[in-house]
Formats: C-alpha cells, sequence, structure tokens
C-alpha cells in the first residue's frame, strides 16, 4: 500500500477532556477505487483534505453510499485496541450488497485499518470516555445522471478523536416516540447503514429538540406500534427482569455491533434477553403496572446510553428509574468500556491489538 505522510501535522487537542463528537480529524486518511473490471485498487494513506468530485458525481444524485462507524482505544497498558472491527466490514458488505455496490474484502480492510490507526496512534486520546472514530465509507463517483449502479467507487477511512457523543455523556437522555415520520419499512434499507437512512430521520429530530428531547424512538412503518430503534443506537427494555431488544428479523433495523455485544454480554451473567417484537402498549403497559425498570441505548457512537423518559405524545410521558442510570445500563457500560479501554481481561476475544 503507498504511504504518503503529511509534512504538515496538524496540533493534537490541548484538553482531551473537552473533545466532542466528530468535529475534528487526523493528519491521515485511506482510499482505495473501484473500477468495473478492474476491482477494488490504487489502496493508499494519503494526507487528510478535501477531495475532488464531479458535479456528476453520482453520490451527489442518487445518494448511493454506505458507511460504518468504529472505533480504536488506548488501553490503560499502552495497547490499542479495536473492536470487533471484521464486524464492521461484514455489516458493511450487508449494506453493499442492498445498495448494490461492489463488496469489500473484509480481512484486508481490517489490515488497512490497523495500518491507518497505526499511523494515527498519536492521536488517539487517553482521557476517560474518548476515543479514535474510525469512518470508513463508500459512494459512487462516475460522472452519471441516468438511475444506475455506479461503475467507479471510493472506499475512504477517515478518523476523528472523539469524546461522548451526547453532551449527557453518561446522564440519561429524553426520547421522544415518534408518531407522524418513519425511518424505514420491510424490504426498505433500514438494515444497511447508508446515508439516506440518517437523512430522512432529521425532521422528525429537530421536531423532537424543539421539544426539548434528544432523539426520537422509531415505530415500525406500517402499524406504527413496534418499537425499532433510537436514531443513533439499538434500543432495550428490561421489564419485569426480562430485557428485550426488537428483533433484526423485520429487517428495518441496524443490527448494531454493541446490541450485538450487549446481548453476548447479558447472557454471559446468566440474564434473561429476548430478541422479539415489542410494542409500545406493551411499553407503556410495563410503565402503569411498576415494571418498566430500564431502558436504553447501545451504539458504537453513544456506547450505552440510558434513557431517562419517554415522551409518547399525547398518551404519556414515562420517567424510568428516577431519571437516574439503572444497574443493568451502568454495568453493561462498565463492563464493555472495561474490555475496550483493556481494563479487563477480554474473555469474548473482542478486541484486537493494532500495536504496542
Ligand atoms: C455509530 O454509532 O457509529 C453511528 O454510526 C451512529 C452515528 C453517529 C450516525
Amino acid at each position: 500500500m503507498l504511504i504518503k505522510l503529511t509534512d504538515h501535522p496538524k496540533a493534537k487537542p490541548a484538553d482531551e477532556t473537552k473533545l466532542t463528537f466528530g468535529d475534528l480529524f487526523t493528519d491521515h486518511m485511506l482510499i482505495m477505487e473501484y473500477t468495473e473490471g478492474e476491482g477494488w485498487h490504487d489502496e493508499r494513506i494519503v494526507p487528510y483534505g478535501p477531495i475532488e468530485l464531479d458535479p456528476a458525481a453520482m453520490i451527489l444524485h442518487y445518494g448511493q453510499e454506505v458507511f460504518e462507524g468504529m472505533k480504536a482505544y488506548r488501553a490503560v497498558d499502552g495497547r490499542i485496541l479495536l473492536f470487533r472491527p471484521e464486524e464492521n466490514f461484514k455489516r458493511l458488505n450487508l449494506s453493499n450488497e442492498r445498495l448494490c455496490i461492489p463488496l469489500i474484502d473484509v480481512d484486508k480492510c481490517v489490515e488497512m485499518t490497523k495500518k491507518l490507526v497505526e499511523i494515527e496512534k498519536d492521536w488517539i486520546p487517553s482521557a476517560p470516555d474518548t476515543s479514535l472514530y474510525l469512518r470508513p465509507f463508500i459512494f459512487a463517483v462516475d460522472p452519471h445522471l441516468g438511475v444506475r449502479a455506479g461503475h467507479h467507487y471510493y472506499f475512504m477511512i477517515i478518523a476523528s478523536p472523539v469524546g461522548p457523543y451526547y453532551p449527557e455523556g453518561l446522564d440519561p437522555v429524553k426520547i421522544y416516540v415518534e408518531t407522524k415520520y418513519v425511518r424505514a419499512v420491510k424490504g426498505g434499507m433500514g438494515f444497511t447503514k447508508t446515508g439516506g437512512n440518517y437523512a430522512s430521520s432529521l425532521k422528525a429530530q429537530y421536531e423532537a429538540y424543539e421539544k426539548n428531547y434528544s432523539q426520537v424512538l422509531w415505530l415500525d412503518g406500517v402499524e406504527r406500534k413496534y418499537i425499532e430503534e433510537v436514531g443513533t443506537m439499538n434500543v432495550f427494555f428490561k421489564i419485569d427482569g426480562e430485557i428485550i431488544t426488537p428483533t433484526l428479523e423485520t429487517g428495518s433495523i441496524l443490527g448494531g455491533i454493541t446490541r450485538k455485544s450487549a446481548i453476548e454480554m447479558l447472557k454471559s451473567w446468566g440474564m434473561p434477553v429476548s430478541e422479539r417484537r415489542i410494542s409500545i402498549d406493551e411499553v407503556a403497559e410495563a410503565f402503569d403496572n411498576g415494571k418498566l425498570e430500564e431502558v436504553f441505548g447501545t451504539g458504537t457512537a453513544a456506547v450505552i446510553s440510558p434513557v431517562g423518559e419517554l415522551n409518547w405524545g399525547d398518551k404519556k410521558i414515562m420517567k424510568i428509574n428516577n431519571g437516574e442510570i439503572g444497574e443493568i445500563s451502568q454495568k453493561l457500560y462498565d463492563s464493555l468500556t472495561a474490555i475496550q479501554w483493556g481494563k479487563a481481561e477480554d474473555t469474548f476475544g473482542w478486541t484486537v491489538e493494532v500495536c504496542k
């Protein structure tokens, strides 16, 4: 792989405890190209900077794009770790397949990611709750206005030192149950990580902000009844001792890697976890009966995010666990991040060492 290092390294953040999410980028980026008939080629790490795009580039017109989100951590013993990177690239291929984008080689992408992270290792912050967020993405670049799949793509990875996704950090967030707009339907693209899913969520997100809520909770697009996911996270409920998260079988929900890890971890603790359909009525009934014990979101960016309040429009406002973080949410956050920051033994084999 060609590597061209920058002559003008940027200043690193002076105070890591002030890092926000996604505002600052490192010195280098990775690019690989796909050309029909040739496959993926010309992988390279080059100085971070703007790229040139033809105004007719297909991504700008028909949105053929997929992306991932993963993190590199500086472990307490100085090792640099990635968390389940092969899962991200496998999921990228699921998105690719749905959006008619050529598949990538998972192992090669993990290796390229490790190389980029090694080059950028001095950018990985060590303050509590910080990490280096990695954003792999693919988009069609050929100049063409007919509606078809691209013949020429860019795969890129950029890196950003980040703090907590929500300014609330681990303080519970307030979520608005969305009944007007829908995010995805069966047969659509809900299970993929494509920009369009996020573009379609903005309107609801801004209306929720106006009501003083951080995110929306999406309901299914047909009956407007079954819970799907929160804007940037999967969602879990603890009802009368049982942990429930919406099933992925509908194809309208993103299969989160933190979701998967949380399920595996909860099961390893002997906790009952169900992946099934769960309606907003079931949640409201559990709330009325005093059995809605905890609600939390999971995501790479957000890690574990406790939910302190659910607002179901004119039906009901549900204050959960007195607006405080629940026992399971806290334990999951502590246990997952202990593995990610190398503070606890990784008995699941989830971390991949990049370098020391
Ligand atoms: C992530 O959790 O990595 C995400 O991709 C969510 C997001 C910031 C869009």
